[in-house]
């Protein structure tokens, strides 16, 4: 091993507190010793790998090749390899939403980096929320951290059609709603939609998130795309162990020099060339508030009017991560972007940008990562709302929005909560038209609680019979990135903490403007003053984290993290 390797305090970082250091040390190497290590292991820099395995995860199944791969990099590089868990977030496995449990994953995550005697770490994720808590909890702690995203699934294929999850699911689903295509349809694309392990292979939030990991540092040029069953998503676990080791050594860099304005702003331009999703900007908004920044949401508008969609993935293109990878995977895009970039910022393998693309292959396949003057849309993939109804703002996926709505003054239908919405939605004497703009409210951060995805609300099912697919819909809840229609979301403050969508009544006009990015409840202020003074208490619930979750949790513009656990103001 090269005497460098020994410069890393390693296991004798953070030793149990007795009050005799020497005693700790003796006794952690004899614990070692009981897992099957000579004392040659013990002077060499060490890498945690947290493993997010779970049978709960089905996202996170090719997670134990993955770290199989790591381990080796890391052996072969001279560290010394320690797997440990952390709390698991899947979609479909999380009640009421896996949006609840993110902080608790970043708390988990930051509490075993401060911990364990870890010199570096890599953090295997992907299912959506998963890596914004790694990222969250790396950040805090400021440990060496690399992420290894597990990777998205291939596209699978139906009666000759190519399928993804979920964007066909919701889809498919709402076909079946509106009478299209029957039970049988359904069940057989339902075996057809997930064909292999690995995250959603559409640019929903998981494939958005590590794409924008990669932007900030954390996932190695190229990696972020590549699909989980890829013999290359191995090779790229081996680099990752290997590099994660050079981390180790260095002690450096560490995650909060990452997280800086200009790294944010390259985000922001990847995110809308991307036509991402809009859980990220949540999930951006969390991280930049870990490193002691504001998300500005207004200049990710800005950003949004002149940066115009290149990949052309769905739920707003045609793609799916396989052909983004192939196409020449996040660093073919940074070209395109570079003059919008910052390119001095720093790269997982320690390059700056410039000096990554200077080296990446100039070949794109210009079907998936379109050129500048040839866009998939111009610019506004994920616009910013303000107004009476939304002080604090509100987002909406212009590129997944109906250009006939964008501009739209209609009456309101209002539905409080999710079991309201389940109840009548569907109740073929619902007062609707298809011009009603819906509301759904009573589902944000402590509302939901946890902000769930429930944000696109169905089209009633009496107009999905008529054809009707798409309509305004306004609510305080998130939407899958997977998702589309014209449905604002993330509306701030929320319902629940009083904010003004908790005063609409049915029948009141809202006015969408988008143009000029307004969002406004046509209601004589008096009126809503008196209705104000009619609002309920909110009910905290009396124990545990969604205890702490109700009374912490902050609004979606600061991230839905802690306000305990965000970083110093810095600046
Ligand atoms: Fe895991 Fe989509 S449900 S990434």
């Amino acid at each position: 091993m090269d005497d460098t390797m020994g410069k890393a305090p390693g296991l004798s970082r953070r030793l149990t507190g007795y009050g005799d250091p020497d005693f700790a040390q003796f006794l952690r190497n004899a614990f070692l010793k009981a897992r099957g290590l000579t004392e040659e292991a013990f002077d060499r820099p060490v890498v945690g790998i947290a493993t997010t395995e779970s049978e709960f995860n089905p996202c996170h199944a090719s997670a134990p090749s993955l770290i199989a791969a790591i381990h080796r990099g890391v052996t072969m590089a001279g560290g010394l390899p320690f797997t440990f868990p952390t709390i698991s977030l899947h979609e479909s496995f999380a009640y009421p939403s896996s949006m609840l449990l993110r902080n608790l994953m970043a708390m988990d995550t930051e509490e075993m980096l401060l911990a364990l005697p870890l010199d570096a770490v890599v953090l295997v994720g992907g299912c959506d929320k998963t890596i914004p808590a790694q990222i969250m909890g790396a950040v805090s702690a400021d440990v060496p951290a690399l992420i290894a995203p597990v990777g998205p699934m291939l596209a699978g294929r139906d009666q000759g059609e190519r399928l993804g999850a979920c964007t066909d699911c919701r889809r498919l689903w709402a076909a079946r709603r509106a009478g299209e295509i029957d039970d049988a349809r359904l069940g057989r694309a339902q075996e057809h939609l997930m064909p292999t392990h690995g995250t959603c292979m559409v640019m929903g939030t998981a494939s958005t998130v590590a794409c924008l990991a990669e932007s900030l540092g954390f996932v190695l040029p190229g990696g972020s795309s590549i699909p989980a069953v890829y013999s290359e998503r191995l090779r790229f676990g081996e680099r990752t162990g290997r590099r994660a080791v050079e981390m180790a050594v260095a002690g450096g860099p560490v995650p909060a020099s990452l997280v800086t304005p200009a790294a944010l702003g390259n985000a922001m331009t990847v995110l809308q060339a991307l036509g991402g999703s809009t859980n990220a900007v949540i999930h951006l908004a969390a991280i930049a508030g870990r490193a002691g920044l504001v998300l500005d949401l207004d200049a990710l508008d800005q950003v949004g009017r002149k940066t115009p969609v290149l990949v052309d993935l769905k739920p707003i293109g045609r793609g799916f991560m396989e052909d983004f990878h192939q196409a020449g995977a996040l660093p073919a895009l940074l070209r395109h972007l570079a003059e919008a970039l910052d390119l001095s910022a720093t790269t997982a393998d320690g390059r700056s940008w410039a000096e990554v693309l200077d080296d990446w292959p100039d070949w794109v396949d210009e079907q998936f990562i379109r050129r500048v003057d040839q866009p998939v849309a111009p610019g506004e993939a994920i616009a910013v709302l303000r107004g009476s109804l939304a002080p604090n703002g509100a987002i909406l996926k212009r590129a997944a929005a109906t250009d006939d709505l964008l501009r739209h003054e209609a009456p309101a239908l209002v539905f409080d909560g999710l079991e309201d919405l389940q109840a009548r939605i569907d109740d073929p004497d619902l007062p609707v038209t298809p011009e009603h703009v819906l509301v759904l409210r009573g589902v944000g951060p402590v509302g939901g609680p946890g902000m769930p995805e429930a944000g696109s609300i169905p089209i009633p099912r009496k107009l999905a019979r008529e054809g009707v697919r798409d309509m305004v819909r306004i609510t305080d809840a998130r939407m899958s990135g997977t998702a589309y229609g014209t449905v604002i979301l993330h509306v701030s403050p929320e319902a629940a903490v009083g904010g003004p969508l908790a005063l609409v009544r049915d029948g009141d006009v809202i006015r969408l403007d988008f143009p000029t990015r307004r969002l406004d409840l046509r209601v004589a202020e008096d009126e809503l003053a008196r209705r104000r003074g009619e609002l309920e208490v909110r009910r905290i619930p009396s124990r545990g984290y969604q205890k702490l979750f109700a009374e912490r949790v902050l609004q979606a513009e600061r991230g839905c993290d802690f306000d305990f656990l965000c970083g110093e103001p810095l600046g």
